[in-house]
């Protein structure tokens, strides 16, 4: 079904000027960019949008590196987004990333692994919502 995902470009990612290489990756497979916007996002911000992580021990210096550049939020739509983009996004961690894969070719670290994408449609719902108003977006 055609399905929308929330996507992230993260500030390792923007500060190297990958914004546009990682956008070709997601139109030259079958999802489309219907809503984007580059932002810096407060400390509340991403302590809320990470709330599930708060008691991980690397929620603290995630919550910095996330605030510590510019980011480029979207929503992605395209059948089966949510598990499309995973693939396209690869592993996490990008020394377990699949060749090919964004975090495999633009990746630094399991922190700096340059973009985030929802883990489910439900998620990709209240991730569009708290970034985005139904306005924002033009499928
Ligand atoms: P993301 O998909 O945005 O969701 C949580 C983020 O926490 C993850 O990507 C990583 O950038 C970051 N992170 C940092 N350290 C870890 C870790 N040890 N395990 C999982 N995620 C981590």
């Amino acid at each position: 079904a055609i399905e929308r995902t929330f996507s992230i470009i993260k500030p390792d990612a923007t500060r190297r000027n990958l914004t546009g290489k990682i956008n070709a990756v997601f139109e030259e497979n079958g999802l489309s960019i219907v809503a984007q916007k580059r932002i810096w996002m407060s400390t509340a911000q991403a302590e809320t949008f990470y709330g599930v992580h708060k008691e991980r021990p690397f929620f603290r210096d995630l919550v910095t590196f996330m605030t510590s550049g510019p980011v480029v939020v979207q929503v992605l739509e395209g059948e089966n987004a949510v598990a499309k983009n995973r693939e396209l996004m690869g592993a996490t961690n990008p020394a377990n990333a699949a060749p090919g894969t964004i975090r495999k070719l633009f990746a630094e670290s399991i922190e700096a692994n340059s973009v985030h994408g929802s883990d489910s449609p439900e998620n990709a719902a209240i991730e569009i919502a708290y970034f985005f108003a139904g306005t924002e977006i033009v499928g």
